[in-house]
C-alpha cells in the first residue's frame, strides 16, 4: 500500500476526522462511516469508467474465495450449467465451487504444463449461463491479455491485477477482488456488478450471500470491514490523484519491462511463464542452476527484499509488483541479479 496511506490509516486509528474517536471503534452506522462507503463505492466505478452504466460496487467480507460460491448461487440457472477457465490454483478453486450447484463446463485448462501460459482458441458454451475467468494468475505469473467476445454474462476475478492496468471493463458483468493486493488491507472483497444479470437464477439465496440483498442495503446487510473499506478508499483517492488506472498502468509496465528485460538478458535466469502471457503484476522466475540459489537468497534479502521465493507448486521466484511499489524497488532486485552474475563469472574465472 502507498506510504501515504499508511500514514492516513494511521492517523484515522488514533482520531478519525478529527472526531476523537478512532476509526476501529466508531459506529458503521455513523455519518462519517456511511460518507466513506458512499465514496470508495463510487470511486471505484468512476476509476472502472462504469458510472452511469448500470453497475454497483460492493464491499463484502468473505474474501475473493467466498464469491467462488456467491456467484454460481446467484447466476447458475437451476439446472442450467456454468462455464470456466482453468488457468490456475483459484480458478480452480472457483471450479471446485460451481461444480456444488450444476454442470460446470471447463472450457480449457492448461493444468497439464503447470498453468504456465493461458489457453487459448477455445468455444464459450452460449447456453451456459456465465462464463468465468480469472484475469491475473498470481502464483504462477499468467495474466490474460484479452477476454472471450460472448453473449453470455462474463465473470472475472480480478484479485491479482484489478486498478492496474486500462481494460474495457464494461466487458465484464460481474468483477470481484480481494482489496488485499492493490486495495487495501485483507478483510474487505470487492465486487462490481451490472444489476441487470441478477435475480435470474430461479433459486433460494441465503440472505449474506445475495447480490441483491447487499445492493439494496448499499453495502451494509451487516457491519461492514469498517478499517478495510476506508484503507481501500484512501488507495483509490491516492490512484484517482496519480491520474487513475492509465497512470498506473504506465508505472506497472515500466516495472514489469525493468524486471523481465533483466530475465531475458541475464544468462541465469529463465522466465517460467510463457512470454505472451506474463503477468505485469507477478513475475516469476527460475534459476537455471540452482546452486545458486544459496547465494542469491543472501544477496536479496541483504538487499532488503522480502518475499521473493515463488510459490511451492512452481518453485523458484516470484517478484510481486502490486501497484505501490515503487519503480526503485524493482531496481534493486535487477541490480542483484547483475550482481549475482558477476559474482559467478568470478568463482567460474577462479575455477577455470
Ligand atoms: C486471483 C486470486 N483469486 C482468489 C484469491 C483468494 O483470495 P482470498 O484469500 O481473499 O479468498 C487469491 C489470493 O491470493 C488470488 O490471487
Amino acid at each position: 500500500m502507498p506510504q501515504e496511506v499508511f500514514e492516513k490509516s494511521a492517523q484515522a486509528i488514533l482520531n478519525f476526522n478529527n472526531s476523537d474517536l478512532s476509526i476501529l471503534e466508531i459506529s458503521h452506522r455513523s455519518k462519517d462511516f456511511i460518507a466513506v462507503m458512499d465514496e470508495a463505492r463510487a470511486l471505484v466505478l468512476e476509476l472502472l469508467g462504469l458510472e452511469g452504466k448500470g453497475y454497483q460496487s460492493l464491499f463484502l467480507a468473505g474474501g475473493a474465495s467466498l464469491e467462488f460460491l456467491m456467484v454460481p448461487y446467484n447466476l447458475m440457472k437451476v439446472e442450467g450449467k456454468a462455464a470456466y477457465l482453468d488457468t490456475g490454483t483459484w480458478a480452480s478453486n472457483a471450479i471446485k465451487e460451481a461444480k456444488h450447484f450444476g454442470e460446470t463446463v471447463v472450457v480449457a485448462s492448461s493444468k497439464e504444463e503447470n498453468y504456465n501460459h493461458i489457453p487459448k482458441g477455445y468455444t464459450v458454451p452460449a447456453d451456459a449461463s456465465y462464463f468465468h475467468c480469472t484475469s491475473n494468475n498470481t502464483i504462477f505469473g499468467t495474466q490474460m491479455k484479452s477476454f472471450p467476445d460472448t453473449e453470455i454474462p462474463l465473470v472475472c476475478d480480478m484479485s491479482s491485477d484489478i486498478f492496474s492496468r486500462t481494460i474495457d471493463f464494461s466487458q465484464f458483468d460481474l468483477i470481484y477482488a480481494g482489496a488485499q493486493k492493490n486495495m487495501g488491507p485483507a478483510g474487505a472483497t470487492l465486487v462490481v456488478i451490472k444489476e441487470a444479470i441478477l435475480g435470474k437464477s430461479g433459486r433460494y439465496i441465503p440472505s449474506m450471500l445475495d447480490y441483491e440483498k447487499h445492493i439494496k442495503a448499499e453495502s451494509m446487510y451487516n457491519t461492514p470491514p469498517v478499517f478495510p473499506v476506508y484503507a481501500s478508499l484512501l488507495t483509490l483517492q491516492w490512484l484517482k490523484n496519480l491520474g487513475g488506472i492509465p497512470a498506473i498502468e504506465k508505472i506497472n509496465q515500466v516495472k514489469a519491462d525493468l524486471l523481465y528485460s533483466e530475465i531475458d538478458r541475464n544468462p541465469l535466469f529463465k522466465g517460467s511463464a510463457a512470454v505472451e502471457d506474463r503477468s505485469i503484476m507477478n513475475a516469476t522466475f527460475l534459476l537455471y542452476d540452482e546452486t545458486h540459489a544459496a547465494t542469491f537468497d543472501t544477496m536479496w534479502k541483504e538487499a532488503g527484499i522480502s518475499g521473493l521465493p515463488g510459490h511451492r507448486s512452481v518453485g523458484g521466484y516470484r517478484a510481486s509488483m502490486y501497484n505501490a511499489l515503487p519503480v526503485e524497488s524493482v531496481q534493486v532486485l535487477v541490480d542483484v541479479m547483475k550482481e549475482l552474475e558477476v559474482v559467478v563469472n568470478k568463482q567460474n574465472a577462479v575455477t577455470v
